[in-house]
């Protein structure tokens, strides 16, 4: 365990090199698992088959030997096993039928652990296969995050459903935002007893929110997932992804008690320096460099080995990587990282 880089800088240690892994490392620009998805049929048969979603969680680890697996599943999982309806159409992303007041009355809870048991089956079988110094990430998505599928039934540019139905409706909102916290808690609990030895909570849309919003729907619910998970598992560290949080992360840190922040790639490089006197950060790497490459790709490596490497980081890209990314711009991307001197 000691020898887990991944862990070491979550514990506050400096690493350099530091250890690297990217979000989505696992998807459609690999051309193994553009395989295997074929195999399995729908994208939800993958994330619920453990024999196929342990074979794409490890492509990339052959590949690039990253310090970290992430397990291959989904947020949308949360919603799906609550009852809800989800499909993923090629080129649309999720669909779900949208929620309304009656349909977050009736969510259910009961079958929760028994509709994700092949999720956690994969991540047993992640830990016995992975390497002894690579750790494993389990995930969720965020309270806020997953609730604007559910109400829109889609991804949408600004989320503005539902933000116009949590203004509207704000004790069914309140209501709906409790219950999916409560099962990603329980969902991350089962995860780590599974073998997962980090956590990471997907905000990807909390950057949408006003002030007041920021404060009730993205951190409220956070803070209570984080208090209910280490209440079970005191010491597992938790890496909070608040995209667009601006001027909003060390406020996010600070409330939520996440372990680390990851940074999407507009925070400066000045103010990240800042987020790190307060702990671990994650990031923070414009996935469109990686899809340029050459100068573009080195120069961002550079900017942000030279300027948070002094301190406790994990290497990542700001967001996840896009479907048409060279391998080699990831090759190139890895070398830089691993030969990086101070
Ligand atoms: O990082 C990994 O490799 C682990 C697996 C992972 C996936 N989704 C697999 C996936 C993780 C951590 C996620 C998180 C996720 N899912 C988020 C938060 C992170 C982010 O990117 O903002 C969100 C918002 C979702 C919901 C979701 N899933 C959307 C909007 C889409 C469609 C967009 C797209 O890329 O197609 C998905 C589908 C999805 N999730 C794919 C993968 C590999 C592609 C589906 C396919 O193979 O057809």
């Amino acid at each position: 365990m000691a020898e887990r880089k991944l862990l070491k800088v979550l514990g506050g240690q400096t690493v350099f090199p530091p250890p690297i892994w990217m979000m989505r490392q696992a998807g459609r620009y690999l051309p193994e698992y553009k395989e295997v998805r074929k195999k399995a049929g729908s994208f939800l048969d993958l994330c619920y088959n453990p024999e196929l979603a342990v074979e794409v969680t490890l492509q990339p680890m052959r590949r690039f030997a990253f310090d970290a697996a992430i397990l291959f599943s989904d947020i949308l999982v949360i919603p799906h096993a609550l009852g809800r309806d989800l499909r993923f159409e090629e080129g649309a992303g999720p669909m779900m039928t949208p929620i309304d007041e009656n349909g977050i009355d009736n969510l259910d809870a009961s079958r929760l652990h028994a509709h994700l048991e092949p999720v956690y089956e994969t991540v047993r079988r992640l830990r016995r296969e992975l390497p002894q110094d690579t750790a494993l990430i389990g995930f969720c998505g965020a309270p806020w995050t997953v609730a604007t599928y559910m109400i829109a039934g889609r991804g949408t540019p600004d989320q503005a459903p539902a933000r116009l139905f949590g203004y509207k409706n704000p004790k069914a909102f309140a209501r709906l935002l409790d219950a999916v916290a409560a099962s990603s808690a329980e969902y991350l609990i089962r995860q780590v007893d599974a073998g997962a030895d980090a956590l990471q909570i997907f905000d990807s849309w909390s950057g949408v929110l006003d002030e007041a919003g920021f404060e009730d729907w993205c951190m409220r619910p956070v803070r209570e997932m984080v208090r209910r998970v280490r209440e079970r598992h005191p010491s597992v560290p938790i890496i909070g992804f608040p995209k667009g949080a601006g001027l909003m992360y060390q406020k996010y840190r600070r409330n939520t008690g996440v372990t680390a922040l990851g940074l999407d790639w507009t925070v400066p490089m000045e103010e990240a320096r800042r987020l790190q006197q307060d702990g671990p950060l994650q990031g923070n790497l414009d996935p469109m460099r990686l899809l340029a490459g050459g100068r573009a790709l080195s120069q961002g490596v550079d900017k942000i080995l030279s300027s948070l490497g002094h301190g406790p980081l994990i290497f990542n890209l700001g967001h996840g990587i896009t479907p048409n990314v060279p391998i080699e711009h990831v090759e190139a991307m890895v070398k830089q990282v691993r030969e990086a001197t101070l």
